[in-house]
């Protein structure tokens, strides 16, 4: 699939050459180099582990350290982080040239939609600790007063990142979260929704088109990304009402909100953090109202170890530390605990074409396709 971004900044010709490069790298490790990891373990590293300790590993622990240890993998880890590290930087560059007109484009004259920054909102430490997912300065940084700057970085880095696949407005996610609204709750008419850690709107500017007659809300700790993604939704025409908040604790009323979603916030929080916000979720809707939380594909007890330690691999290297600890938390005790006493679980597949996909959630993923971890309730 070439990759062909959709966004407010637009590489020239030797960036996006570029950037193409690194897109290209990153799909031949995922296509061609991670899978050989697979064969690795099978025929080196497991039986040597057998002839060490006259068992097999046990645990995710024990085989990814006997994993380390392997040539092979220790390249793949090595070419995995290098890439990360080239796709930020090659965007770096374009969003740099055209920071001045993207940071004017947050001023947007008579919004649909609006903007409501807090300067003095404390931004927790698991956000401040890393640079997630090695993006430098995360999601909260300013490089000037007002900037968009890492709004923009990471709207073209996610293209690259995602590999393209999730479409030139990367809405696939929240397409699929208004589907499973829709298959799991038919009668759900939203009036107010809530996306919490909702980044640049990526996914809000999905649920928010599913459901048009709703008032659609944003919340995010960051303030260049929420600036990005009011830009973005005014210069797309979509009216959502942005605004720098913390989800486990917000300025809005109680029962609020009727539909309140997220799209991978859990695992950039920590365990007190996604606590703390499922009984914020609690508290801001109205009773029948619904949440609809999608993560990365949690309950590593649904997945044979090695899929653990290929995905964990982002816990080690990728400066994501809660994603091990979020994959082996029971979610939906948490969410009983605050308050949904009918809080499930389950795996939906996704898709860049929705309406042919179904969207009722399964008890198991749906191995060597394409799937995502979903938590919801209804209060
Ligand atoms: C992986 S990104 C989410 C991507 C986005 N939902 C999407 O679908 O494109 C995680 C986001 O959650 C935000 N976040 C983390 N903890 C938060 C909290 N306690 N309150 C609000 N936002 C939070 C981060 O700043 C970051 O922007």
């Amino acid at each position: 699939m070439p990759f062909d971004p959709e966004t407010l900044a637009k590489p020239n010709h030797d960036e996006f050459s570029r950037q193409r490069f690194v897109f290209g790298l990153k799909t031949f490790i995922a296509g061609d180099l991670t899978p050989g990891n697979r064969a690795v373990m099978d025929r080196q590293v497991v039986p040597a582990f057998k002839r060490a300790h006259g068992r097999g590993p046990e645990n995710r622990r024990e085989l990814r350290q006997a994993m380390e240890r392997a040539p092979y993998h220790q390249t793949w880890s090595s070419l995995m982080l290098l890439a990360q590290e080239m796709m930020w930087e090659s965007v770096e560059d374009t969003v740099d040239r055209q920071i001045d007109d993207l940071n004017a484009a947050a001023h947007v004259t008579r919004p649909r939609g609006s903007l409501r920054v807090n300067p003095k909102l404390e931004i927790p430490r698991y956000i401040t600790a890393v640079d997630h997912h090695v993006m430098p300065g995360s999601y909260y940084v300013e490089t000037e007063a007002d900037d968009v700057r890492a709004g923009a970085i990471f709207d073209a880095g996610a293209n690259m990142y995602h590999l393209g696949v999730r479409g030139r407005q990367t809405d696939v996610m929240g397409l699929t979260i208004a589907a499973v609204v829709r298959g799991e709750y038919p009668d759900l008419v939203p009036q107010r929704v809530l996306d919490m850690g909702c980044t640049i709107g990526q996914s809000t500017l999905a649920v928010a088109q599913s459901f048009p007659r709703a008032e659609t809300h944003a919340i995010d700790v960051g303030a260049p990304v929420i600036r990005y993604g009011h830009a973005r939704a005014e210069a797309m025409g979509i009216p959502v009402h942005f605004s720098q908040q913390n989800a486990e604790k917000t300025d809005f009323a109680t029962g609020f909100f009727d539909l309140i979603v997220s799209h991978i916030l859990f695992h950039e929080t920590s365990a007190k953090g996604a606590v703390r916000i499922l009984e914020e979720t609690h508290r801001l809707l109205k009773p029948g109202g619904v949440m609809v939380h999608m993560e990365v594909p949690v309950r590593y007890r649904d997945l044979p170890l090695y899929d653990q330690v290929i995905r964990g691999w982002q816990t080690h290297y990728n400066a994501e530390p809660f994603w091990d600890a979020v994959c082996s938390m029971d979610l939906v005790k948490a969410a009983k605990a605050a308050g949904f006493k009918n809080a499930r679980d389950g795996y939906v597949l996704w898709s860049r074409d929705p309406e042919r996909e179904p969207r009722r959630l399964t008890a198991t993923p749906n191995q060597g396709r394409e799937w995502r971890y979903v938590l919801t309730a209804r209060r």
